[in-house]
């Protein structure tokens, strides 16, 4: 891929994984447009693209708002004068408490970012990008898709609902100049924990204290996927040894994988309203 040719769609461009894939994109000499609601976050990242010479195009919008995507997606295209070449749906955030008392709404409010902005992004820039013959749709998937963990139950399915959408784009695009790439990035440092929503019951809610330092800098992430586009490949994986023993047990054992998940959740399990 020429780089410089590109015009590169970010969202959740204001911090971890998104800023990074902004400051890579500059690098390369992309022509980047940012998405996410913090607008000093978003001039800040803008800034620093511009320090590496790179040209970007911010706009503030919330994707919680996913139905005036199409609106927002016209704006883009009227700013670069064209259709974006590249999508990468990024932004999205992890909701935590029990299902017990989890009310649907936290449910429908994580999809709305996590599953229904990303399907409204690719529908709008999927038919200029089979107009061009020429596109990439990116998804950020996450290893919670591949076994659900206590606690964060509509994180994790809002993955795996991500993820199947995403394989059946890939097969549906297959005789298609456009491109998909199925990434999961693994564990890497980001506000992810800070963004985190917490039900208030959730008092020992513990997935912060997890060692920061065994966390992936997100600049490692950002460098691979761009290498994977130009590679022109459809998957990449990051995620831990641990991550892929435990989606092989959930195949071949899961009972084993549910007893060693109770065994490592115990503290969080120690607010259970089940008892
Ligand atoms: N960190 C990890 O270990 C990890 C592992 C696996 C997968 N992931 C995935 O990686 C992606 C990036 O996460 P991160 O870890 O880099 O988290 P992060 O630092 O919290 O960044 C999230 C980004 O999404 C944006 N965002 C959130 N809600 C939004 C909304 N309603 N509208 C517009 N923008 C919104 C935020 O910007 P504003 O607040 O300015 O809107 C921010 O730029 C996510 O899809 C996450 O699920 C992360």
């Amino acid at each position: 891929m020429e780089w410089k040719d590109e015009r590169i769609l970010i969202t959740g461009a204001t911090s971890g994984l998104g800023e990074q894939l902004a400051l890579k994109s500059a690098e390369l000499g992309a022509t980047l447009v940012l998405v996410a609601r913090n607008l000093d976050e978003l001039q800040r990242v803008k800034t620093s693209v511009q320090d590496r010479g790179g040209v970007a195009h911010v706009f503030r919008f919330d994707l919680h708002q996913y139905e005036q995507i199409p609106e927002l997606y016209q704006q883009i295209k009227a700013t670069l004068g064209d259709a974006p070449t590249v999508l990468i749906n990024n932004a999205g955030y992890n909701a935590a408490g029990f299902i017990i008392n989890t009310p649907a709404k936290v449910y429908e409010d994580n999809y709305r970012t996590n599953v229904f902005a990303p399907i409204a992004m690719m529908q709008s820039v999927l038919p200029d990008m089979l107009y061009q013959k020429k596109g990439y749709l990116v998804n950020i998937m996450s290893a919670a898709m591949h076994h659900a963990f206590p606690g964060i139950s509509s994180y994790c399915s809002s993955k795996v609902a991500l993820g199947s959408i995403h394989e059946s784009l890939q097969i549906e695009l297959a005789s298609t100049s456009v491109k998909t790439l199925y990434v999961n990035p693994g564990s890497f440092r980001s506000r992810y924990f800070q963004n985190t929503r917490v039900d208030g019951r959730f008092k020992n809610y513990r997935y912060q204290s997890k060692a920061e330092h065994l966390r992936k800098d997100p600049r490692i992430v950002a460098e691979a996927i761009f290498k994977a586009m130009s590679d022109g490949q459809n998957h990449m994986d990051l995620s831990s040894y641990m991550d892929r023993i435990g989606h092989h047990l959930n195949y071949w054992a899961p009972r084993v994988l549910d007893w060693l998940l109770v065994r490592r959740n115990t503290e969080i399990l120690k607010d259970r309203p089940y008892v």
